[in-house]
C-alpha cells in the first residue's frame, strides 16, 4: 500500500521531498523505488492483484526477492547453466515463488532456465506448529492454512510448474523426513517462527551453491526479534557472517 505524502524537513534536508510510504512494510522511502518504475513488475504485480485476496503491500520485499532471483537466473544463462534449484521454508499462498516465476519469466532468455529449474516448498501448508513457540501470534497462520491455502489449493495455484516439488510437513521434524536438497541457488526462509527458520537454516546453508542467494524474509522486523536473535546465534556458531538487515526487514547472505 503506498501513500504520497510531502514532509516538512529541517532547510537542507531534502526540503519538500516526496515520500513514499510502505506504512505496513515499515518503510517511508525517499529513494526511488525501483520496482514502481520497472514496467516487468508492475505487469506481474497487477496480475498476482487479480490471483490473490491479499493485499500485496509488501511490494518492496516481494520486488527485491524477484529482482534477486532474476539476477541469479542471469548468471545462470550467462554461464550457460540449464537449471536452477530454488528451495523456499515457509511458502505460505506462494506470493513469493509468483513473483519469482512470473518476474523471471517476463525475460524471454530465461524462460527455458525456469522451466528445467527446480522448486522445492517445504510448508505444513497448516499454519504453524501450534507446540512451537513463534515471535507473533498471527491470526491467519496460527489457526489452520496461511490466509486457507491449503496444500490442494498451492497445487492448483501452480499447476503449470513442471518441476514443483512440495514437502509437506511440520518444520523442524519435515526436514528429517524429507533431508535438504545438494545445489541450492536460492533460498528463501519464511516461517515465522524462530524455531523452524533457525533449524531449517542450520539444514540448508551447508547445501547452497557458492554464489547463491539467502533471504530471510522476517528477519529484521521488530516483532521477529527472537528470528534476529535464533539466526545470529547460529551464524556465530558456524562462522557465517550475520545477514545483512535490508530496510525492508528481510536478511540477506551471498554465499
Ligand atoms: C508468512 S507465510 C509464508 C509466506 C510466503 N513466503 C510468501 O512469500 O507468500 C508462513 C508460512 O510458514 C508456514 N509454517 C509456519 N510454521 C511452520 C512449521 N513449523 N513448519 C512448516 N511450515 C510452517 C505456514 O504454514 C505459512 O504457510
Amino acid at each position: 500500500m503506498q501513500r504520497v505524502v510531502t514532509l516538512k524537513f529541517p532547510v537542507g534536508v531534502m526540503a519538500g521531498s516526496k515520500s513514499i510510504s510502505y506504512i505496513r512494510d515499515g518503510l517511508i522511502a525517499f529513494n526511488t523505488f525501483g520496482g514502481m518504475l520497472d514496467h516487468l513488475f508492475q505487469v506481474v504485480l497487477k496480475e498476482a492483484k487479480l490471483e490473490f485476496a491479499h493485499s500485496l503491500y509488501h511490494e518492496w520485499r516481494l520486488y527485491t526477492s524477484c529482482t534477486l532471483f532474476n539476477m541469479l537466473c542471469l548468471r545462470k544463462v550467462r554461464d550457460k547453466s540449464n537449471a536452477l534449484t530454488y528451495v523456499e521454508f515457509g511458502a505460505g499462498e506462494g506470493h513469493t515463488l509468483w513473483f519469482c516465476l512470473n518476474y523471471a519469466n517476463s525475460f524471454p532468455n530465461h524462460r527455458a532456465l525456469i522451466d528445467n529449474s527446480k522448486f522445492i516448498i517445504y510448508d505444513s501448508f497448516k499454519g504453524i506448529d501450534p507446540s512451537l513457540p513463534s515471535d507473533i501470534v498471527l491470526a491467519d497462520t496460527k489457526k489452520g492454512p496461511y490466509l486457507g491455502c491449503n496444500i490442494d489449493r498451492f497445487k492448483e495455484r501452480f499447476n503449470g510448474v513442471r518441476n514443483l516439488i512440495l514437502r509437506e510437513g511440520y518444520l523442524p521434524g519435515s526436514l528429517d523426513v524429507h533431508p535438504q536438497v545438494k545445489g541450492v541457488d536460492f533460498l528463501h526462509i519464511d516461517t515465522n517462527s524462530e524455531i523452524a527458520d533457525a533449524a531449517a537454516m542450520r539444514q540448508s546453508i551447508e547445501n547452497v551453491n557458492s554464489g547463491g542467494i539467502v533471504l530471510i524474509d522476517d528477519y529484521g522486523f521488530p516483532q521477529f526479534r527472537s528470528t534476529f536473535d535464533a539466526i545470529n546465534k547460529l551464524c556465530d556458531e558456524i562462522c557465517l557472517p550475520r545477514p545483512c538487515t535490508l530496510p525492508t526487514g528481510q536478511g540477506l547472505l551471498l554465499i
